[in-house]
């Protein structure tokens, strides 16, 4: 018997709705496909977005989207992807498979996808082969309400009204693809530019993100933090990000295949996700220095696992399924990032559709909901809680010492209508946990249950595309201020109490 705590009377921090983002970027089939088909396409689109992907995403509540990169950042140009589209600049998409950019998708386009989303923007702008000029414009281009240059050449494009640019990221991975910059260099860099990322009197001020560490990288917090932290007039910064992908076996040169693993390599990639919490806790630690008052955001935008890509797809495209492995991926890290949301302010998967760990896979017309999607789905009710005091009882389960994990793991949120969420993860590929929760002086009135659960390699396919899904969980009873269940193996699951 597995013991669960939770104390609806002590309340730890805000979660934001932000911590439930995700990353589109111009990455192999992410944009061109994934979600914009153009509006002459046979697949039903409104303004070019594919309608069935924009539903999807409405229902998932996807809150903010990162774009246009990622590594496609630092060698996009914005003005190439404005105006008529007969016109616009084609370029080679050197990261990513080489293949040709047509720019068809640009700054426009993606507010119209955002907005037909509902979701918060977040523009990653170029530092690596960027001027200052560029990015200052691009801000200028989007948000200025007056007479400008810029605010004109928007108009003229055919858009009176700024957008809201809710966040706008100066430079990504600037300590490689980037511009293979040292952190004291990046550090000035920072400051100058974003000294140009003006607000324009918009109602919402542009929220400036500083590139963060890739992983284990406390070097580069430290003297970026150490470069940019104005003691005296405050910080230059409202967000820091950080990077860290999940590798099944460690090794970029062989990742290991999305959907063909053994329970050794289930076992590594659990464990490799849970580092996740030790790299929240050495940046958290180092911005912990100098902003004790936690006012930096720690925005982890680029998070998920990363396989070989599927046979027989272009290396460069990055296209991988996602299988219950990911699923358990996506409930832990998310549970982590809830419980540090004193700290964490946003995060967000890489990618939205057809890429790494993508919560929508498409084909021509079909598309695929992965479980991933659905625990994002089941854990939507988090965004925007206060997160509870809670705990669960664990003990260490794996086949390799140096790989052991917990077999469970929660978080717990109270939403503003009074009810409270509950999600738990059952990392073992094997055993069923019987589980008793409580709640401090508090009696529950009713419960209800969601769970993803299948074999571990199960994943949804275009010719069997709910194979993983979710479904109601009937098994779970309440007594007092007492929940009793037990927990399938390999399974995530939310659990919805009104007190
Ligand atoms: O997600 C793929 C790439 O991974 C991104 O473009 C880059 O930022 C990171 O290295």
């Amino acid at each position: 018997m597995y013991k669960l705590y939770v104390n609806p009377n002590v309340k730890k921090g805000h979660i934001n709705k932000e911590l439930y983002g995700n990353f589109s970027e111009h990455l192999g089939r992410c944009i061109y496909e994934g979600l914009y088909v153009g509006e002459n396409s046979d697949i039903p689109n409104v303004n070019g977005m594919r309608t069935d992907v924009v539903e999807a995403l409405k229902e998932m509540k996807l809150p903010v989207l990162r774009w246009p990169g990622g590594c496609f950042a630092d060698e996009y140009h914005w003005k190439d992807g404005i105006g008529p589209k007969e016109t616009r600049k084609k370029m080679i998409n050197t990261h990513w498979g080489g293949v040709v950019e047509d720019n068809s998708f640009g700054t426009h386009e993606f507010m119209e996808l955002c907005r037909q989303i509902g979701c918060e923007t977040y523009i990653n702008g170029n530092v690596g082969s960027g001027t200052v000029q560029e990015m200052s414009e691009w801000v200028e281009y989007m948000t200025f309400k007056g007479v400008s240059p810029m605010a004109d050449l928007r108009k003229k494009n055919g858009h009176e009204e700024p957008w809201t640019v809710d966040y706008f990221g100066v430079g990504n991975e600037n300590w490689g693809c980037g511009g293979n910059m040292r952190p004291e260099y990046y550090g000035d860099l920072y400051r100058r530019y974003q000294t140009y990322i003006r607000n324009y009197g918009a109602v919402k001020p542009v929220k400036k993100i500083a590139c963060g560490a890739n992983a284990g990288d406390f070097h580069w917090t430290e003297k970026v933090l150490e470069t940019c932290f104005d003691h005296s007039s405050g910080c230059l910064m409202d967000g820091l990000s950080l990077h860290y992908y999940t590798i099944p076996n460690g090794r970029w040169e062989v990742k290991g295949s999305s959907t063909d693993f053994d329970e050794k390599s289930w076992y590594q990639t659990l464990s490799r996700t849970l580092y996740m919490e030790t790299l929240i806790k050495g940046h958290g630690a180092i911005m912990d220095k100098y902003d004790p008052d936690k006012k930096i955001g720690m925005m982890i935008d680029e998070w998920g696992t990363w396989y070989d890509v599927e046979p027989g797809t272009n290396p460069g495209f990055l296209y991988q399924q996602s299988t219950m492995r990911d699923a358990l991926v996506a409930g832990i890290n998310l549970n982590l990032f809830n419980k540090h949301c004193d700290r964490v302010k946003m995060a967000n998967i890489a990618q939205l559709v057809n890429v790494l760990q993508s919560v929508i896979l498409t084909e021509g017309p079909k598309m695929v909901k992965t479980p991933t999607y659905h625990v994002f789905n089941m854990y939507k009710f988090h965004q925007e809680g206060e997160l509870l005091d809670s705990h669960i009882d664990t003990e260490l389960i794996g086949v390799e010492d140096d790989f052991k994990v917990p077999n469970l793991t929660e978080s717990v949120s109270v939403a503003a209508d009074g009810k409270i969420h509950v999600t738990l993860t059952n990392l073992s590929c094997s055993e069923d946990y019987d589980i008793e929760g409580f709640f401090a002086e508090t009696d529950i009135k009713s419960v209800k249950a969601d769970i993803l659960t299948e074999e571990m390699h199960a994943h949804n396919t275009f010719d069997a595309p709910e194979t993983v899904k979710t479904a109601s969980f009937a098994g779970i009873k309440a007594t007092g201020n007492k929940l009793s269940f037990k927990m399938p193996k390999c399974s995530v699951m939310h659990i919805e109490v009104t007190v």
